[in-house]
């Protein structure tokens, strides 16, 4: 029998569709504009899902290790932070992806017999469908509901799906994949969909050594590279372009002085791309933006937090200092 959880895995063919629709709208507009630039979150499909896991472990990519070894050796201050007053609520995790390090936390509320239902989002239903199955074997007994789509859309979903107070999860540092404009603009919508008193857990890279920074994106074997050259890869399997990948190269710059850690695609060439009827023209070095992963300093983290609705109970860093897990509270 399907359960409630198998369910919620499967989008309708219509919801992915609009997805395509959105994607194709995205990338056309992106690639009209001047700069040139794509949106991160299409890194994710079967393949960029596959490079982000092999980033996670890589040697320079250390913020995935910093994390984990918060939620393995803090765990028990975690869940005391979380579980306060110990009525039932509903754990949500935004971009969830494996749940390598929320599922410490997951084993010790089951083991502590807390009363809690676990919500993944995540906008790729491959790692929904791979968590799903995972997270059945490993934790017995947990109950989880899969929501695979936006972050807001399937926030509001989960609000639909029960009345009990919410403790949000953002980990992995997603947070500094946003402008800074569209980090405020992100806590603020997230502080709407919560109410007073509901728990907001949030990764940030902290600020540190500039090389240390710039080594983690732009990693010796090239698998960062790839991560990004896959995004145009996607585009010629998806939206029927024709980019040829080898005449990009990955580009990777950290300024110190705002924090912010930026990717580029560079055209090596004068060349056109043809996507749908829309043909895109770029000049010789001529980049595309693809991501930023924004570092911050303690002080950045606070007058986000009390910008936007929400005041900073705890920060749990990892022993090196690199890296932080901030309790927000909805005020
Ligand atoms: C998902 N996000 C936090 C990663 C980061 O560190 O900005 C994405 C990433 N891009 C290149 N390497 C990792």
């Amino acid at each position: 029998m399907m359960t409630q959880a198998d369910k919620s895995l499967h989008i309708s063919a219509m919801e992915r569709g609009n997805i395509k629709d959105q994607f194709k709208t995205d990338v056309k507009k992106g690639l009209g504009d001047t700069p040139k630039k794509l949106q991160s979150k299409y890194f994710y499909d079967a393949i960029g899902d596959g490079l982000f896991q092999q980033i996670m472990t890589m040697p320079e990519y250390y913020l995935t290790r910093c994390e984990l070894d918060i939620f393995k050796n803090r765990t028990v201050d975690l869940a005391t932070l979380i579980t306060n007053a110990g009525t039932a609520f509903d754990l949500i995790e935004l971009g969830a992806g494996d749940a390598t390090k929320s599922s410490y936390l997951l084993k010790h509320l089951i083991r502590q017999n807390i009363e809690f239902a676990y919500m993944p989002i995540d906008i790729s239903g491959n790692i929904l469908n791979v968590l799903n199955e995972k997270l059945k074997a490993d934790i017995p007994g947990l109950p989880i509901t899969c929501l695979e789509g936006d972050y807001f859309t399937m926030l509001k979903k989960a609000t639909k799906i029960s009345g009990r107070r919410k403790v949000v999860l953002f980990l992995g540092g997603n947070i500094g994949n946003m402008e800074q404009e569209e980090a405020l603009a992100f806590c603020l919508e997230l502080r709407e969909h919560l109410n007073p008193g509901d728990i907001v857990v949030m990764g940030f890279d902290l600020k540190k050594n500039p090389q240390t920074i710039l080594d983690a994106y732009n990693d010796k074997a090239g698998i960062t590279a790839a991560f990004n050259l896959n995004m145009l890869a996607r585009i010629n399997r998806e939206l029927q372009a024709n980019f040829n990948i080898d005449s990009f190269k990955h580009y990777q710059n950290y300024d110190p002085l705002t924090g912010a850690c930026r990717s580029f695609l560079i055209s090596c060439d004068d060349q056109k791309v043809s996507i749908d009827e829309k043909i895109i023209s770029f000049a010789k070095d001529e980049f595309i933006y693809m991501e930023v992963s924004q570092k911050f300093s303690q002080e950045d983290i606070q007058v986000l937090a009390n910008a936007t609705g929400f005041e900073i109970t705890c920060s749990v860093t990892d022993s090196n200092g690199w890296f932080t897990d901030s309790l927000w509270v909805a005020q």
